[in-house]
């Protein structure tokens, strides 16, 4: 199994990932970041993970706010809570520390990767602690970013928008990036029959993804119209666990912190024409949905 730290904002689709990371690879450690919600929540949120999967993985509470500026929270898709109305699950868990970085500097070994599925802060925080962290790790999958449209703003996505200068120097470190953007992610998509199917399944954790489904597509409706909604982190997971189910090409990938309109977007060099830039990243294009939900569904116990 392919072991793996989850640095998170749960976070309905970080739920999701953090159930199937537990379930398909070694997570030895979850770090969280504000994000969605403010740190507490989804430090709170982590916790509560653990305790309907019943593991002890720890749990570090890491950066509170982005490097630059005020924290940006996703309260429209996610509720104030991270979690919108899902019923909480009573527990009586503790953080293992408030150090998340000192814990991603001193876990980092070379089979480990490190999931991103939240704002990169925690991850740029442990890059100008030990710049070396980079070549002591496997390697970095990010949910985050996009060849393509965008969620925050029509062009910046929301993980990379909420920390843009954390994200940009993950980008310029020259760790091995996998990066899982939007035009990857939203084609894998949850739907009413999905929620129905893990609703079918009597387990604790299908019962806990089915409300997540229903919530979001509830919320997804009034923002899109659309009761679907894109499992994004778990597309990080995957990349990981099941590189197969994941088309990735060799790119090019910078991230603007200036631009008025364009803060927070990742530039992903496609030209065919020119000569493009090297690649840093390795970006995802296609999944196999069929297979992956599968993988999801199996996970949840469905
Ligand atoms: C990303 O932002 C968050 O709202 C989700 O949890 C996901 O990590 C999608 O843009
Ligand atoms: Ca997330």
């Amino acid at each position: 199994m392919k072991r793996m730290i989850i640095d998170c904002d749960p976070g309905h689709d970080d739920a999701i990932a953090l159930i199937l990371a537990h379930r398909v690879a070694d997570v030895v450690g979850i770090t969280t970041v504000s994000g969605n919600a403010p740190l507490s929540a989804t430090t709170e949120n982590a916790l509560m993970l653990t305790a309907l999967l019943e593991v002890d993985t720890p749990v570090h509470a890491g950066a509170a706010g982005p490097l630059v500026g005020e924290p940006v929270h996703a309260a429209m898709v996610h509720g104030e809570s991270g979690l919108g109305t899902v019923d909480r699950i009573p527990h009586s868990r503790h953080v293992a520390s408030d150090d998340a970085v000192g814990y991603l500097l001193d876990a980092a070994a070379e089979d480990i990767w490190i999931v991103a599925i939240g704002p990169l802060t925690n991850l740029a925080h442990a890059i100008e602690r030990d710049p070396t962290w980079t070549e002591r790790i496997a390697g970095i999958a990010i949910m985050g970013g996009s060849a393509g449209v965008g969620n925050a703003t029509p062009v910046a996505e929301f993980n990379i928008y909420a920390d843009p200068e954390a994200a940009a120097r993950v980008f310029e470190s020259g760790v091995e990036v996998v990066m899982c953007g939007l035009n990857l992610t939203h084609q894998f998509l949850t739907d009413d029959g999905i929620a129905e199917r893990l609703r079918a399944a009597d387990v604790p954790t299908a019962r806990f993804a089915a409300q997540i489904c229903d919530d979001i597509h509830g919320r997804m409706e009034s923002l899109t119209g659309r009761r679907t909604a894109a499992l994004h982190d778990p597309c990080a997971v995957l990349a990981v666990t099941h590189p197969d189910l994941i088309e990735t090409e060799a790119r090019a990938v910078s991230v603007e912190v200036d631009g008025t309109l364009t803060r927070g977007m990742t530039v992903v060099d496609q030209r065919i024409t020119r000569r493009p830039n090297a690649p840093n990243a390795l970006v995802g294009y296609g999944i196999d949905a069929e297979k992956g939900m599968a993988q999801v569904l199996d996970a949840l116990g469905a």
